[in-house]
């Protein structure tokens, strides 16, 4: 009997490929391939125009290859694959993460899925939301800058919401450093005032060397500077409280979230801290509702319907059938100037697996490679290779109705304008030549884009986003029978500098003589 996964890509591998342009003489196709999610708005009282009551994001697939016999087969695919099951294992805190034996629950943090995680999930939240209202009202004293120590998932989602969310104003001056590298560390100290500096401690496991070797160094900073008790202006985010409190940090702050939150999907758990610090709780709660909306959404729908899973489809479709090995995310938002950064961990450490959950070779490409940057800086910078080059990179953009800035609305229009061009020039492609046959001036045309137009970037919409991309990385994985939630691949690199650290290891000559002119060796 044929594996029904086999047939379905076969059948994948046999349709004829669409021209993008011609989709259109369908003229139903944007409303078909358009959808939006929505959350309860939140009337802020301002008048913003058209927006006003901002309350979603709309996401058009329909500048992508996927037509009604691709769509329909691929929805026999996420059949094969038993999506809705996979789906509800997930929502069911049923451990899917196979490998580590654990469930995913960061929906959970967002009021969706098994009641028992989302009460133990809202107690957290509330534990922390007390802590931050007391900090704010004065507790610690006066607290105007909060350096955020973390690396990976513990600090690529704080830097992103805290810069795009604070542009104008925050409560409080977040500095976030990842790097080992003390330059890293050094830039922040040099921005904050020790006598009014706070310092998170982010770490899942309490355990990793350039976070642990970072907040050591802050607390010789405040000491060095005159503070006291430089320990009691630590607060630890950790799923290892024990070991934070051991580490010195007093019980009543740290912050504890629970194992079953994957690093890259911690966010929405107190590693958000130093976000509800900068923007306030109520703040916070919003970027959550956000992405609870997006979790109601891929709960409830199924096939081309659910936005997340369609997405997955065009992803699967550009890597698996057009060979695409990477995937390209512009916004036209200068706020969103790091989630590119945030999606290479979430695509690139969920999907970039060789193998399934069952433990065989994977039979096609996993996670395209996921880079990107802002527009319209990107336009004058790589967008020649997206144009003209021999690479199809399929892109997403992102954009906003409402401006973040408050100048002449021409810069908003003018942002705007460039986006929605380039999505059209790169699929109707042509040649701007006078007689129009000059090869180097001429477009291919037939490349694809997806665009996802926020309302207003606000808190929700943020969360909406995030979501979005954690949503349609796990049904990308459920496509691939890939397990997105482990990570070995990290854990080679970071013995092997153990063991140097340790004096012994065997290397390669190459390494060896690296070690020694660094006189490491
Ligand atoms: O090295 C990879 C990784 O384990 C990520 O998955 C994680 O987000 C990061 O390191 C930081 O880990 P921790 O939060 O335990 O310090």
């Amino acid at each position: 009997m044929t594996d029904p996964i086999q047939a379905a890509w076969q059948t994948l591998r046999t349709l004829d490929q669409p021209k993008l342009p011609q989709l259109f003489d369908d003229t139903g196709r944007v409303a078909a391939m358009s959808g939006r999610i929505e959350w309860p708005g939140v009337d802020d009282g301002a008048a913003d125009g058209p927006q006003d009551n901002a309350n979603g994001i709309t996401f058009d697939w329909s500048k992508t290859h996927l037509n009604e016999e691709f769509l329909a087969a691929f929805e026999e695919l996420a059949r094969a694959c038993d999506f809705t099951g996979q789906r509800e294992r997930l929502f069911n805190a049923e451990p899917i993460n196979i490998t580590e034996g654990r469930a995913a629950t960061h929906t959970a943090m967002r009021g969706a899925g098994e009641p028992s995680k989302v009460e133990e999930a809202d107690a957290l939240l509330r534990r922390m939301g007390i802590l931050v209202n007391a900090i704010h009202d004065g507790a610690l004293g006066e607290m105007r800058y909060l350096i955020h120590i973390g690396i990976g998932g513990s600090a690529l989602g704080p830097a992103l919401a805290v810069d795009a969310l604070t542009r104008d104003l925050a409560k409080v001056d977040v500095h976030v450093v990842s790097n080992i590298d003390g330059v890293a560390l050094e830039q922040a100290f040099a921005a904050c005032d020790p006598a009014t500096t706070l310092i998170a401690v982010a770490s899942k496991t309490f355990t990793t060397i350039e976070t642990m070797t970072n907040a050591a160094s802050a607390l010789a900073w405040l000491s060095d500077n005159g503070v006291e008790d430089p320990s009691g202006r630590v607060v630890a985010l950790t799923a290892s409280p024990e070991k934070a409190v051991e580490w010195g940090v007093d019980e009543t702050r740290v912050l504890p979230f629970p194992e079953s939150v994957g690093g890259r999907y911690s966010l929405w758990s107190s590693i958000g801290f130093p976000v509800a610090m900068a923007i306030g709780m109520e703040e916070f709660q919003q970027f959550l509702n956000g992405a609870l909306a997006v979790d109601t959404h891929f709960a409830q729908y199924d096939g081309r319907d659910n936005l997340c899973l369609r997405a997955a489809f065009a992803d699967q479709y550009y890597a698996r059938l057009r060979g695409c090995q990477t995937r390209a995310c512009f916004a036209y938002d200068e706020r969103l100037a790091l989630l590119p950064d945030y999606l290479q961990q979430l695509e690139m450490e969920s999907n970039g697996k060789q193998v399934t959950v069952t433990g065989e070779p994977v039979d096609g490409p996993t996670a395209p490679i996921t880079w990107g940057g802002v527009g319209t800086d990107a336009q004058h910078a790589v967008f020649q290779l997206l144009h003209q080059g021999t690479h199809l990179v399929p892109v997403d953009f992102i954009a906003s109705i409402a401006p973040g800035d408050m100048l002449d609305p021409a810069h908003h229009q003018i942002l705007l304008t460039n986006c929605f061009a380039q999505g059209a020039a790169l699929m109707a492609g042509g040649n701007m030549s006078a007689d129009g046959t000059d090869p180097a001036r001429a477009f291919p045309g037939d490349r694809p884009s997806a665009t996802m137009l926020c309302d207003d970037l606000d808190a929700a919409a943020l969360g909406a986003l995030i979501a979005f991309h954690e949503h349609r990385t796990f049904a990308n994985a459920v496509l691939m029978q890939i397990n997105p939630f482990d990570q070995f691949g990290v854990e080679l690199g970071k013995k092997m500098a153990n063991d140097i650290a340790a004096g012994g290891g065997d290397f390669d000559p190459s390494t060896k003589a690296l070690l020694e002119q660094a006189g490491l060796g």
